[in-house]
């Protein structure tokens, strides 16, 4: 009877978290064109409303996805940009699937160490200031992108967002927010605090006008030259000049030899689906398909919601456990691609006990004060058209505003991805996340990620792409989405609107929405499992294949805070 109670509160639970938001979908956020041959799903309307556009002036939908990602540069910089990396996983019309690696390189001066002193990993080193940015690589990626399958030119995907640069626009609450939690660090870097903050140091407030005359001219300047502009011409140029002066280490020769990679896709096949994730230097693919590897070793819709959320929990601990031992760059470090094989998986299950949380925890204890971050940085972007053009886009500048350095007379915003790396063995970075060798700094190496773009197919035909934004709740919110989406058949706006949970092992704590009914978290402390609760957890994107029409949603989370601010 007990267990029967608990079943029913937690089927109403499943249905019960944002339903108004869940219904209203589309929104401004996520739309489909006026044709209804294309669909665009971003956490910003200006940045979906030109990808909208560049579809009504002949574009498909790889052409809307990169207006959509130079437009969030300019409209939500926090998130990603243009000084930051990416990760790309794309069906093209004619059927081939690409993985674009866009990540970060650490410059070649990088060294193992570079962020200890005195016998300790200094995190202000690695998230702040010069040392803490990688090459950025989303303007390679997306030229790829476009070469690969755009319809119309690089120029005319970047000149949208160039023209809002220039013109700019009204300064959202969330944006407001983010400014002002990051205006002391933002005020050290003249040319940062010169976009930002007013004339005294204070940031500015929401709705007042940013114009960013220096983004747009850069923007002009790759639409007029090309990626050569960025890598081995007057940005790059810059920003050595900059950094050689302000203790950086980055060159302007290091630009010029970023690469951009092509990636094997992970793939692997969940309730009747195949899943393309995203390999090395994520983790995300890898662990997406392991967690639903395990999952699929229980009879999933005989459990009780509780028990459904405590195994969830369980394959995620051994998930991230694994993530901190093996994952790193894969040009640099072996990694078991087992991790996401089905026997692997099988063995795991094996280990999981319904009744109690296995307790072999054995890392060590780093700062849990995390949730601020779970939400404000990274960016999703999701666009599909029936030609048969389906992205899945996740670009970053890592924490909010990246390095919070801005090049003089560039307008960009450089990342601080070199924090992705584990500075020391067992050393916590923004995230709480530990790792091991496998993600050790060195040159010319991509740090470790757990952004997760993903394709989904039924019978070779895609059905789904979706990602998210959120640290390593990126992972935990997919696999969220996929479960509900595929294994209970929900739409994908009701699947996303589920009351999320996310365990990493390190700190062994289970983050729980504050959504999730009393009665299941208590069930689930019983379980042994110390909760933590957070108020909303995660940015996903997702674009769904129904009846033949496309269905775009947006993160309900984001367009409810938004319209509550
Ligand atoms: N910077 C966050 C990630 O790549 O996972």
């Amino acid at each position: 009877m007990k267990k029967l109670v608990v079943l029913l509160l937690g089927v109403c639970a499943l249905f019960s978290v944002l339903p108004v938001l869940a219904d209203s979908q589309p929104s401004q956020y996520a739309q489909v064109s006026a044709d209804e041959r294309a669909a665009v799903a971003t956490v910003n309307p200006y940045a979906t409303q030109i990808a909208i556009d560049t579809i009504a002036r002949g574009g498909n939908a790889i052409d809307a996805a990169i207006a959509a990602a130079f437009t969030l540069g300019v409209v939500d910089g926090h998130n990603s940009g243009i000084g930051g990396g990416c990760f790309i996983l794309v069906r093209m019309a004619d059927g081939r699937i690409f993985a674009i690696d866009g990540r970060e390189m650490a410059p070649a001066a990088a060294t193992r160490d570079m962020f200890v002193v005195d016998g300790k990993a200094n995190p202000e080193l690695s998230r702040t200031g010069a040392l803490a940015a990688g090459i950025p690589g989303s303007v390679a990626a997306f030229d790829k992108l476009q070469k690969l399958g755009g319809k119309l030119t690089f120029r005319e995907v970047i000149l949208p967002a160039a023209d809002l640069a220039e013109k700019g626009f009204s300064i959202s609450p969330a944006l407001a927010e983010r400014i002002t939690a990051t205006a002391d660090n933002l005020a050290k870097f003249p040319a940062s605090a010169a976009i930002y903050l007013d004339k005294n140091n204070k940031p500015l407030s929401a709705f007042s006008l940013l114009q960013q005359k220096d983004l747009a001219a850069t923007y002009r300047s790759i639409a007029k030259q090309g990626s050569s502009y960025f890598y081995s011409g007057d940005f790059a140029k810059k920003t050595g000049r900059w950094m050689a002066a302000n203790g950086g280490m980055i060159t302007s020769k290091d630009f010029a030899n970023y690469q951009v990679k092509m990636r094997k896709p992970i793939v692997s096949e969940f309730a009747g689906y195949t899943l393309y994730g995203f390999p090395p230097p994520s983790s995300g693919g890898m662990h997406v398909a392991q967690i639903l590897n395990i999952l699929e070793q229980f009879d999933l819709n005989k459990l009780a919601p509780a028990e459904r959320y405590h195994l969830m929990a369980e394959a995620m601990k051994f998930a991230f456990a694994d993530r901190a031992h093996w994952l790193g760059d894969s040009d640099f470090t072996k990694v078991p691609l087992s991790i996401a094989d089905k026997r692997y998986a099988k063995a795991i299950a094996q280990k999981i006990s319904l009744e109690k949380t296995t307790a072999d925890i054995t890392a060590g204890n780093p700062d849990v004060d995390i949730q601020h971050l779970m939400q404000k940085h990274t960016t999703h972007i999701a666009a599909a058209d029936l030609d048969g053009n389906w992205v899945a886009i996740t670009s970053t500048v890592n924490t909010s505003f990246g390095s919070k350095v801005v090049i003089p007379g560039t307008g960009v915003v450089l990342n601080n991805q070199m924090d992705d790396f584990s500075a020391q063995v067992g050393a916590a970075n923004a995230f709480g996340l530990v790792g091991s060798d496998a993600n050790a700094i060195a040159a010319r190496k991509r740090p470790l990620s757990s952004m997760s773009p993903t394709l989904v197919f039924k019978n070779g035909e895609p059905v789904m792409t979706l990602g998210a934004a959120g640290g390593p709740t990126i992972i935990s919110q997919v696999v969220q989405t996929l479960l509900y989406a595929l294994n209970d058949s929900m739409p994908v706006e009701k699947a996303m609107a589920q009351a999320r949970i996310h365990q990493q092992w390190n700190p062994n704590l289970l983050f729980v929405e504050s959504a999730m009914p009393v009665e299941i978290q208590q069930a689930l402390q019983k379980k042994g499992h110390e909760l933590k609760i957070w108020p909303s957890m995660g940015a996903s994107q997702a674009i769904q294949l129904r009846d033949g029409k496309l269905v775009p949603v947006a993160e309900p989370r984001v367009i409810l805070q938004n319209s509550t601010k």
